[in-house]
């Protein structure tokens, strides 16, 4: 039914225009990253990680590493979703082993602090400097993801000033002063939508919205702090992009996945791996393509156990149109040769 309409185009495009395929294209997040001796040695050239992201030469280095070693149907660009509070004046640095730390937003004037939503682009000029590179030197069979994050995710960060288990804090600020708290998710919406345009223009070919907190959000919350920016950012990307795929990952959205992607506009659900990709199968795949969603700790642990996983989930989805992946990213601990087993498992 697909065939005329994504005939030659790149495999993971097929997958977000609709085609359901034996072989799927797989991609990880997280793909450059610290499991691999390539990228460590990288990181320590560039002196931390922030300088890296804003190094676009070793950026577009990092992203091409896990390409070569592996030859995934997809490269993400490398940078980070914090980059957005940090070009918007929030004091961004990363602490070594305890991630990143902000200046907190806790009423009305650490909003007043912020740059607005045009301000932007002189300090993320580097980023899509890293998006022209890659464009020019990815290899023609692999798709070039942009990516942000979501604005609730990226607030839990901006509020809290660092990664909090429950996001206490953010939901502490939106509860006590709602109008502080809607400010920001209008700032960040509308930052987001400009961020990720000039991706776009420099070249990205897919966008993903990373909504690593959107789990914690309940009822008309995750309408209104997840859903509707997601659909603002999304309508407003195709309105300025007609046919640009879409992949939105409300992680731990649960229940709330059902039509989750119809609602925003997004070609594509990201699930995480609390979710049964059979269950998937019957529930989301009828609205498109979904990706995901293999536990990352069989990165880790690999052997039959890697393999089996791996043939459960693309064997429940290819009924549809399904891009592998895991359900999070792939961590520091993972052995690199593991990936080979994995691609092994997927390809033949
Ligand atoms: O390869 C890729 O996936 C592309 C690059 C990418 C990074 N972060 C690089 C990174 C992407 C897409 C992200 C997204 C991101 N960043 C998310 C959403 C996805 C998710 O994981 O839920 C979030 C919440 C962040 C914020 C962030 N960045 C945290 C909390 C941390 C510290 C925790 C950790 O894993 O160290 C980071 C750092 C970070 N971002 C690293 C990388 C490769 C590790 C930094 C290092 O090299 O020390």
């Amino acid at each position: 039914m697909f065939d005329a309409p994504t005939a030659g185009k790149k495999k993971l495009l097929r997958s977000l225009a609709g085609e359901a395929m034996d072989v799927p294209p797989v991609w990880l997040m997280r793909q450059a990253g610290r499991y691999l001796p390539e990228y460590r040695a990288t990181r320590a050239e560039a002196g931390d990680f922030l300088s890296l992201c804003y190094n676009s030469d070793l950026a577009a280095e990092v992203t091409l590493q896990p390409i070569r070693r592996y030859g995934f149907d997809a490269s993400i660009l490398f940078a980070d979703i914090l980059l957005i509070p940090d070009a918007l004046g929030a004091d961004l640095w990363f602490a070594t082993g305890e991630g990143p730390r902000l200046s907190t937003i806790t009423g009305p004037e650490g909003l007043k602090k912020l740059k607005g939503r045009d301000d932007i682009h002189d300090h993320l000029a580097p980023v899509y400097e890293t998006v022209r590179i890659l464009a020019r030197e990815l290899p023609k069979e692999t798709t070039l993801i942009g990516f942000a994050g979501a604005p609730w995710t990226v607030a839990t960060y901006m509020i809290a000033g660092r990664g909090t288990p429950d996001q206490a804090p953010a939901h502490a600020l939106r509860e006590s002063d709602p109008e502080t708290f809607g400010a920001l998710i209008d700032l960040l919406t509308e930052a987001t939508i400009e961020y990720l345009d000039q991706q776009v223009l420099a070249g990205a070919e897919v966008i993903k919205i990373f909504d690593s907190w959107a789990g914690s959000l309940k009822g008309q919350a995750f309408h209104d702090f997840a859903l509707e920016p997601a659909r603002r950012i999304t309508t407003e990307l195709k309105r300025r992009h007609p046919g640009l795929p879409i992949i939105a990952f409300p992680r731990e959205a649960g229940e709330k996945y059902v039509g989750f992607a119809k609602a925003v506009g997004a070609d594509c659900l990201a699930i995480d791996t609390s979710v049964d990709p059979a269950w998937a199968a019957q529930h989301l795949q009828p609205d498109g393509c979904v990706q995901g969603n293999l536990d990352p700790k069989h990165m880790i642990t690999g052997g039959q156990g890697l393999i089996d996983e791996t043939r459960r989930i693309v064997d429940a989805l290819k009924g549809g149109p399904h891009i592998f992946n895991l359900g999070h990213g792939i961590t520091p601990e993972a052995d690199p040769e593991n990936v080979h087993l994995l691609l092994e498992a997927i390809r033949g």
